[in-house]
Protein backbone atom coordinates (compact mmCIF):
# COMPACT_ATOMS: atom_id res chain seq x y z
CA UNK A 1 0.00 0.00 0.00
CA UNK A 2 1.44 3.49 -1.09
CA UNK A 3 1.01 6.19 -3.09
CA UNK A 4 1.68 4.70 -5.92
CA UNK A 5 -1.54 2.55 -5.49
CA UNK A 6 -3.65 5.75 -4.57
CA UNK A 7 -2.30 7.06 -7.98
CA UNK A 8 -3.61 3.92 -10.08
CA UNK A 9 -7.07 4.06 -8.57
CA UNK A 10 -7.09 7.28 -9.41
CA UNK A 11 -6.20 7.09 -13.11
CA UNK A 12 -8.46 4.49 -13.41
CA UNK A 13 -11.38 6.15 -11.72
CA UNK A 14 -10.98 9.25 -13.89
CA UNK A 15 -10.44 7.06 -16.74
CA UNK A 16 -13.35 5.24 -16.84
CA UNK A 17 -16.28 8.08 -15.21
CA UNK A 18 -15.26 9.65 -18.62
CA UNK A 19 -16.40 6.53 -20.19
CA UNK A 20 -19.73 5.95 -18.35
CA UNK A 21 -22.44 7.20 -20.65
CA UNK A 22 -25.56 6.31 -18.53
CA UNK A 23 -27.46 6.01 -14.50
CA UNK A 24 -26.43 2.31 -14.60
CA UNK A 25 -22.28 2.22 -15.22
CA UNK A 26 -22.07 5.50 -13.10
CA UNK A 27 -23.81 3.33 -10.54
CA UNK A 28 -21.32 0.67 -10.94
CA UNK A 29 -18.74 2.44 -11.09
CA UNK A 30 -19.55 4.36 -7.81
CA UNK A 31 -19.49 0.75 -6.35
CA UNK A 32 -16.48 -0.42 -7.76
CA UNK A 33 -14.62 2.21 -5.93
CA UNK A 34 -16.68 4.16 -3.39
CA UNK A 35 -18.76 1.06 -2.40
CA UNK A 36 -18.63 -0.95 1.19
CA UNK A 37 -15.78 -2.97 -0.66
CA UNK A 38 -14.52 -0.61 -3.33
CA UNK A 39 -11.02 -0.56 -4.15
CA UNK A 40 -10.78 3.20 -2.05
CA UNK A 41 -12.61 2.45 0.28
CA UNK A 42 -10.36 -1.02 1.08
CA UNK A 43 -7.53 1.33 0.93
CA UNK A 44 -9.27 3.59 3.52
CA UNK A 45 -9.96 0.70 5.80
CA UNK A 46 -5.97 -0.38 5.48
CA UNK A 47 -4.96 2.82 6.89
CA UNK A 48 -4.99 1.38 10.67
CA UNK A 49 -2.54 -1.22 10.03
CA UNK A 50 -0.39 1.33 9.18
CA UNK A 51 2.86 3.04 10.98
CA UNK A 52 2.11 6.38 12.14
CA UNK A 53 4.45 8.04 9.71
CA UNK A 54 2.43 5.99 7.15
CA UNK A 55 -0.78 7.38 8.30
CA UNK A 56 0.18 10.62 7.89
CA UNK A 57 1.39 10.59 4.43
CA UNK A 58 -1.12 8.32 3.03
CA UNK A 59 -4.02 8.99 5.30
CA UNK A 60 -4.31 12.62 4.01
CA UNK A 61 -3.88 11.97 0.63
CA UNK A 62 -6.54 9.02 0.48
CA UNK A 63 -9.19 10.98 1.98
CA UNK A 64 -9.02 13.79 -0.43
CA UNK A 65 -8.94 11.35 -3.47
CA UNK A 66 -12.69 10.06 -1.90
CA UNK A 67 -13.86 13.80 -2.15
CA UNK A 68 -12.63 14.02 -5.08
CA UNK A 69 -14.07 10.97 -6.44
CA UNK A 70 -17.61 11.84 -4.65
CA UNK A 71 -18.07 15.16 -6.41
CA UNK A 72 -17.14 13.28 -9.59
CA UNK A 73 -20.04 11.29 -8.69
CA UNK A 74 -22.51 14.13 -7.76
CA UNK A 75 -21.35 15.96 -10.91
CA UNK A 76 -22.51 13.15 -13.19
CA UNK A 77 -25.47 12.04 -11.57
CA UNK A 78 -26.68 15.35 -11.67
CA UNK A 79 -25.75 16.15 -15.47
CA UNK A 80 -27.82 12.58 -16.26
CA UNK A 81 -30.74 14.17 -14.20
CA UNK A 82 -30.89 17.55 -16.02
CA UNK A 83 -30.52 15.76 -19.51
CA UNK A 84 -33.28 13.45 -18.86
CA UNK A 85 -35.65 16.26 -17.51
CA UNK A 86 -34.84 17.81 -20.47
CA UNK A 87 -35.40 14.70 -22.71
CA UNK A 88 -39.03 14.70 -21.34
CA UNK A 89 -40.07 17.79 -21.94
CA UNK A 90 -39.43 17.61 -25.62
CA UNK A 91 -41.05 14.01 -25.33
CA UNK A 92 -42.69 14.13 -28.72
CA UNK A 93 -45.37 11.87 -27.98
CA UNK A 94 -47.03 14.03 -25.40
CA UNK A 95 -50.11 15.49 -26.86
CA UNK A 96 -50.39 19.20 -27.38
CA UNK A 97 -51.86 22.00 -25.58
CA UNK A 98 -55.02 22.71 -27.95
CA UNK A 99 -55.10 26.57 -28.76
CA UNK A 100 -58.91 27.84 -28.72
CA UNK A 101 -59.81 30.57 -31.16
CA UNK A 102 -61.96 33.16 -30.55
CA UNK A 103 -64.41 34.07 -33.37
CA UNK A 104 -66.78 36.56 -34.29
CA UNK A 105 -70.29 37.20 -33.00
CA UNK A 106 -73.42 36.23 -35.05
CA UNK A 107 -74.73 39.73 -34.81
CA UNK A 108 -71.05 41.47 -35.71
CA UNK A 109 -71.22 38.55 -38.55
CA UNK A 110 -74.66 39.70 -39.52
CA UNK A 111 -73.44 43.25 -39.18
CA UNK A 112 -70.40 43.02 -41.79
CA UNK A 113 -72.57 41.41 -44.45
CA UNK A 114 -75.12 43.63 -43.91
CA UNK A 115 -72.45 46.54 -44.45
CA UNK A 116 -71.12 44.67 -47.61
CA UNK A 117 -74.13 44.27 -49.42
CA UNK A 118 -75.25 48.36 -49.08
CA UNK A 119 -71.71 49.24 -49.94
CA UNK A 120 -72.17 47.20 -53.20
CA UNK A 121 -75.15 49.14 -53.75
CA UNK A 122 -73.41 52.64 -53.55
CA UNK A 123 -74.28 53.43 -49.89
CA UNK A 124 -71.60 55.38 -47.52
CA UNK A 125 -71.32 54.09 -43.94
CA UNK A 126 -71.82 56.56 -41.08
CA UNK A 127 -72.38 56.66 -37.21
CA UNK A 128 -73.51 58.78 -34.72
CA UNK A 129 -73.43 59.06 -30.80
CA UNK A 130 -75.49 56.71 -28.67
CA UNK A 131 -75.75 59.44 -25.71
CA UNK A 132 -78.07 61.53 -27.67
CA UNK A 133 -79.87 64.90 -27.24
CA UNK A 134 -83.73 65.05 -27.32
CA UNK A 135 -83.40 67.77 -30.00
CA UNK A 136 -81.90 65.09 -32.49
CA UNK A 137 -83.72 62.13 -30.96
CA UNK A 138 -87.01 63.28 -30.81
CA UNK A 139 -87.85 67.20 -32.29
CA UNK A 140 -85.85 67.32 -35.66
CA UNK A 141 -87.88 63.78 -36.44
CA UNK A 142 -90.98 65.90 -36.10
CA UNK A 143 -91.66 64.49 -32.70
CA UNK A 144 -92.66 67.45 -30.49
CA UNK A 145 -92.75 67.60 -26.61
CA UNK A 146 -96.04 65.94 -25.68
CA UNK A 147 -97.12 63.91 -28.93
CA UNK A 148 -98.34 60.86 -27.87
CA UNK A 149 -95.81 59.42 -30.45
CA UNK A 150 -92.98 59.76 -27.89
CA UNK A 151 -94.96 56.88 -26.32
CA UNK A 152 -94.03 54.33 -29.00
CA UNK A 153 -90.10 54.61 -27.99
CA UNK A 154 -89.62 54.31 -23.94
CA UNK A 155 -86.76 56.38 -23.08
CA UNK A 156 -83.71 55.80 -20.78
CA UNK A 157 -83.18 60.28 -19.32
CA UNK A 158 -79.60 60.81 -18.25
CA UNK A 159 -79.37 62.74 -14.72
CA UNK A 160 -78.26 65.86 -16.05
CA UNK A 161 -78.09 69.62 -14.83
CA UNK A 162 -80.76 70.21 -18.03
CA UNK A 163 -83.30 66.94 -17.42
CA UNK A 164 -83.54 68.53 -14.07
CA UNK A 165 -84.45 71.98 -14.59
CA UNK A 166 -87.16 70.38 -17.92
CA UNK A 167 -88.58 67.81 -14.97
CA UNK A 168 -89.09 70.61 -12.49
CA UNK A 169 -90.65 72.70 -14.99
CA UNK A 170 -93.04 69.71 -15.39
CA UNK A 171 -92.18 68.59 -18.89
CA UNK A 172 -92.98 70.60 -22.05
CA UNK A 173 -92.82 73.94 -20.63
CA UNK A 174 -89.63 74.89 -22.28
CA UNK A 175 -89.48 77.33 -24.56
CA UNK A 176 -89.71 76.38 -28.01
CA UNK A 177 -86.25 77.89 -28.74
CA UNK A 178 -84.36 76.04 -25.99
CA UNK A 179 -85.24 72.39 -27.51
CA UNK A 180 -84.32 73.63 -30.67
CA UNK A 181 -80.75 74.11 -29.46
CA UNK A 182 -79.03 71.27 -29.60
CA UNK A 183 -76.99 72.03 -26.82
CA UNK A 184 -79.33 72.97 -24.53
CA UNK A 185 -81.78 70.27 -25.25
CA UNK A 186 -81.57 67.14 -22.82
CA UNK A 187 -79.64 64.18 -22.91
CA UNK A 188 -80.86 60.63 -23.57
CA UNK A 189 -79.76 57.25 -24.63
CA UNK A 190 -80.75 57.18 -28.04
CA UNK A 191 -83.58 54.95 -29.15
CA UNK A 192 -83.31 54.82 -32.89
CA UNK A 193 -80.93 55.32 -35.18
CA UNK A 194 -82.88 57.99 -37.27
CA UNK A 195 -81.33 61.21 -35.35
CA UNK A 196 -78.11 60.32 -37.49
CA UNK A 197 -80.19 61.04 -40.51
CA UNK A 198 -80.69 64.56 -38.97
CA UNK A 199 -77.08 65.07 -37.80
CA UNK A 200 -75.50 63.78 -41.46
CA UNK A 201 -78.36 66.08 -43.07
CA UNK A 202 -77.36 68.94 -41.40
CA UNK A 203 -73.84 68.82 -43.19
CA UNK A 204 -74.19 67.58 -46.32
CA UNK A 205 -75.88 68.28 -49.60
CA UNK A 206 -78.09 65.94 -51.63
CA UNK A 207 -78.12 63.45 -53.37
CA UNK A 208 -76.57 60.78 -51.05
CA UNK A 209 -77.41 57.27 -49.57
CA UNK A 210 -76.34 56.01 -46.31
CA UNK A 211 -76.30 53.71 -43.73
CA UNK A 212 -76.07 53.86 -40.01
CA UNK A 213 -75.42 50.71 -38.15
CA UNK A 214 -75.89 51.23 -34.27
CA UNK A 215 -76.65 50.34 -30.94
CA UNK A 216 -80.49 51.42 -29.07
CA UNK A 217 -81.65 51.87 -26.00
CA UNK A 218 -85.20 51.06 -25.17
CA UNK A 219 -86.73 51.06 -21.71
CA UNK A 220 -88.91 48.12 -22.04
CA UNK A 221 -90.22 44.70 -20.93
CA UNK A 222 -88.03 42.22 -22.31
CA UNK A 223 -89.35 39.16 -24.44
CA UNK A 224 -88.59 36.32 -27.00
CA UNK A 225 -88.03 39.90 -29.95
CA UNK A 226 -87.69 42.69 -27.30
CA UNK A 227 -84.43 43.90 -25.92
CA UNK A 228 -83.38 47.15 -23.83
CA UNK A 229 -80.80 47.31 -25.72
CA UNK A 230 -80.05 46.42 -29.40
CA UNK A 231 -78.83 47.07 -32.66
CA UNK A 232 -80.10 49.25 -35.50
CA UNK A 233 -79.15 50.02 -38.98
CA UNK A 234 -80.52 53.00 -40.64
CA UNK A 235 -80.89 53.91 -44.30
CA UNK A 236 -81.47 57.24 -45.98
CA UNK A 237 -81.47 57.86 -50.02
CA UNK A 238 -82.35 61.31 -50.65
CA UNK A 239 -82.20 62.96 -54.25
CA UNK A 240 -84.13 63.99 -56.91
CA UNK A 241 -87.60 62.20 -57.92
CA UNK A 242 -86.39 59.27 -55.55
CA UNK A 243 -90.20 57.19 -54.67
CA UNK A 244 -91.58 54.31 -52.41
CA UNK A 245 -90.33 52.58 -55.79
CA UNK A 246 -87.00 52.85 -55.30
CA UNK A 247 -87.30 52.02 -51.67
CA UNK A 248 -89.05 48.78 -52.89
CA UNK A 249 -86.04 47.31 -55.12
CA UNK A 250 -83.30 48.23 -52.68
CA UNK A 251 -85.12 46.33 -50.18
CA UNK A 252 -85.62 43.30 -52.44
CA UNK A 253 -82.52 43.36 -53.82
CA UNK A 254 -81.03 43.33 -50.13
CA UNK A 255 -83.14 40.68 -48.95
CA UNK A 256 -82.68 38.65 -51.96
CA UNK A 257 -78.59 39.11 -51.48
CA UNK A 258 -78.91 38.14 -47.79
CA UNK A 259 -81.29 35.30 -47.37
CA UNK A 260 -81.49 34.25 -51.24
CA UNK A 261 -84.59 33.42 -53.48
CA UNK A 262 -85.98 31.76 -50.53
CA UNK A 263 -87.11 34.94 -48.39
CA UNK A 264 -90.75 36.22 -48.50
CA UNK A 265 -91.16 39.93 -47.68
CA UNK A 266 -94.49 42.07 -47.07
CA UNK A 267 -94.86 46.04 -46.80
CA UNK A 268 -97.45 46.99 -43.65
CA UNK A 269 -99.22 50.56 -43.45
CA UNK A 270 -98.03 52.29 -40.46
CA UNK A 271 -97.27 55.40 -38.67
CA UNK A 272 -94.01 57.13 -38.09
CA UNK A 273 -94.04 60.59 -37.32
CA UNK A 274 -90.87 61.29 -39.55
CA UNK A 275 -92.30 59.91 -42.50
CA UNK A 276 -95.04 60.23 -44.86
CA UNK A 277 -96.48 57.62 -45.74
CA UNK A 278 -94.90 54.86 -43.38
CA UNK A 279 -94.94 51.31 -43.23
CA UNK A 280 -93.33 48.32 -42.04
CA UNK A 281 -91.33 45.59 -43.62
CA UNK A 282 -92.37 41.63 -42.10
CA UNK A 283 -90.10 39.12 -44.03
CA UNK A 284 -90.72 35.10 -43.35
CA UNK A 285 -88.29 32.65 -44.57
CA UNK A 286 -89.43 28.77 -45.05
CA UNK A 287 -87.65 27.02 -42.63
CA UNK A 288 -88.12 24.90 -39.47
CA UNK A 289 -87.76 26.97 -35.95
CA UNK A 290 -84.78 25.12 -33.47
CA UNK A 291 -87.76 24.58 -31.57
CA UNK A 292 -89.36 21.78 -32.23
CA UNK A 293 -92.64 21.99 -34.53
CA UNK A 294 -92.63 25.65 -34.39
CA UNK A 295 -92.42 27.09 -37.83
CA UNK A 296 -90.77 30.77 -37.59
CA UNK A 297 -93.96 33.03 -38.74
CA UNK A 298 -93.59 36.49 -40.48
CA UNK A 299 -91.43 38.86 -38.11
CA UNK A 300 -91.37 42.77 -38.14
CA UNK A 301 -87.65 43.57 -39.02
CA UNK A 302 -87.97 47.66 -40.04
CA UNK A 303 -89.61 50.99 -40.23
CA UNK A 304 -89.72 52.85 -43.25
CA UNK A 305 -90.89 55.40 -45.49
CA UNK A 306 -90.97 58.33 -47.29
CA UNK A 307 -89.05 61.27 -45.41
CA UNK A 308 -91.01 63.49 -43.93
CA UNK A 309 -91.41 67.55 -45.18
CA UNK A 310 -91.39 68.72 -42.04
CA UNK A 311 -87.97 66.53 -41.22
CA UNK A 312 -86.40 68.35 -44.66
CA UNK A 313 -87.14 71.31 -43.38
CA UNK A 314 -85.55 71.16 -39.61
CA UNK A 315 -82.30 70.55 -41.55
CA UNK A 316 -83.01 73.40 -43.89
CA UNK A 317 -83.90 71.18 -47.43
CA UNK A 318 -86.49 72.81 -49.54
CA UNK A 319 -89.16 69.68 -49.79
CA UNK A 320 -90.06 70.33 -53.17
CA UNK A 321 -86.52 69.92 -54.33
CA UNK A 322 -85.90 66.91 -52.74
CA UNK A 323 -87.44 62.92 -51.74
CA UNK A 324 -86.14 60.45 -49.68
CA UNK A 325 -86.69 57.08 -48.27
CA UNK A 326 -85.71 56.28 -44.71
CA UNK A 327 -85.71 52.84 -42.87
CA UNK A 328 -84.53 51.73 -39.71
CA UNK A 329 -83.99 47.83 -39.23
CA UNK A 330 -83.51 45.44 -36.68
CA UNK A 331 -79.76 43.72 -36.81
CA UNK A 332 -81.01 41.12 -33.89
CA UNK A 333 -84.15 40.36 -35.96
CA UNK A 334 -82.62 40.05 -38.78
CA UNK A 335 -80.22 37.54 -37.39
CA UNK A 336 -82.68 35.41 -35.44
CA UNK A 337 -84.26 34.43 -39.13
CA UNK A 338 -80.34 34.42 -40.37
CA UNK A 339 -79.18 31.66 -37.70
CA UNK A 340 -82.53 30.44 -37.14
CA UNK A 341 -82.76 31.63 -33.50
CA UNK A 342 -85.68 31.65 -31.58
CA UNK A 343 -85.39 33.75 -28.30
CA UNK A 344 -83.01 37.55 -28.86
CA UNK A 345 -82.22 37.07 -24.99
CA UNK A 346 -79.76 34.27 -26.12
CA UNK A 347 -77.74 36.74 -28.24
CA UNK A 348 -76.84 38.64 -24.96
CA UNK A 349 -76.57 35.61 -22.32
CA UNK A 350 -73.02 35.10 -22.61
CA UNK A 351 -73.52 31.49 -22.70
CA UNK A 352 -70.43 30.17 -24.53
CA UNK A 353 -72.74 26.91 -25.65
CA UNK A 354 -75.04 29.65 -27.28
CA UNK A 355 -71.91 31.38 -29.04
CA UNK A 356 -69.63 28.48 -30.21
CA UNK A 357 -72.42 27.22 -32.52
CA UNK A 358 -71.60 30.10 -35.19
C1 LIG B 1 -87.94 52.85 -35.33
O1 LIG B 1 -87.08 52.77 -34.42
C2 LIG B 1 -87.79 53.83 -36.42
N1 LIG B 1 -86.71 54.74 -36.13
C3 LIG B 1 -87.57 53.10 -37.74
C4 LIG B 1 -87.74 53.97 -38.93
C5 LIG B 1 -86.62 54.58 -39.50
C6 LIG B 1 -88.98 54.23 -39.48
C7 LIG B 1 -86.77 55.39 -40.60
C8 LIG B 1 -89.15 55.03 -40.59
C9 LIG B 1 -88.02 55.63 -41.15
P1 LIG B 1 -89.29 50.78 -34.52
O2 LIG B 1 -89.49 51.20 -33.13
O3 LIG B 1 -90.40 50.02 -35.15
O4 LIG B 1 -88.95 51.98 -35.45
O5 LIG B 1 -87.98 49.88 -34.58
C10 LIG B 1 -87.41 49.46 -35.81
C11 LIG B 1 -87.01 47.99 -35.77
O6 LIG B 1 -86.19 47.74 -34.64
C12 LIG B 1 -88.20 47.07 -35.57
O7 LIG B 1 -88.78 46.73 -36.81
C13 LIG B 1 -87.55 45.86 -34.94
O8 LIG B 1 -86.96 45.04 -35.93
C14 LIG B 1 -86.47 46.45 -34.11
N2 LIG B 1 -86.87 46.60 -32.71
C15 LIG B 1 -87.70 47.48 -32.16
N3 LIG B 1 -87.79 47.34 -30.83
C16 LIG B 1 -86.96 46.32 -30.51
C17 LIG B 1 -86.56 45.69 -29.28
N4 LIG B 1 -87.03 46.09 -28.11
N5 LIG B 1 -85.69 44.68 -29.34
C18 LIG B 1 -85.17 44.30 -30.53
N6 LIG B 1 -85.49 44.84 -31.71
C19 LIG B 1 -86.37 45.85 -31.71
Amino acid sequence: MGYSELEKIKQSAFKEIGEVLDMKSLELWRIKYLGRKGKLTQVLRSLKSLSDSQKREIGPQANSLKKKLEELFTQKNQSFKTSHNQRSSFDISIPGKKITLGHLHPLTKTEQKIREIFLSMGFSIVTGPEIESEYYNFDALNIPPNHPARDMWNTFWLKTQINADQNADKRGNISVNQRKNPHKSALLLRTHTSPVQIRYMETHQPPFQIIVPGRVFRYEATDASHEINFYQVEGLMVGKDISLANFKFIIEEFLKKLFGNKVQFRFRPSYFPFVEPGLEVDIKINQKSKIKNQNLGWLEVMGAGMVHPRVFEAVHYNPRDWQGFAFGLGLERIAMIQYNIPDIRLFYSSDLRFIRQF
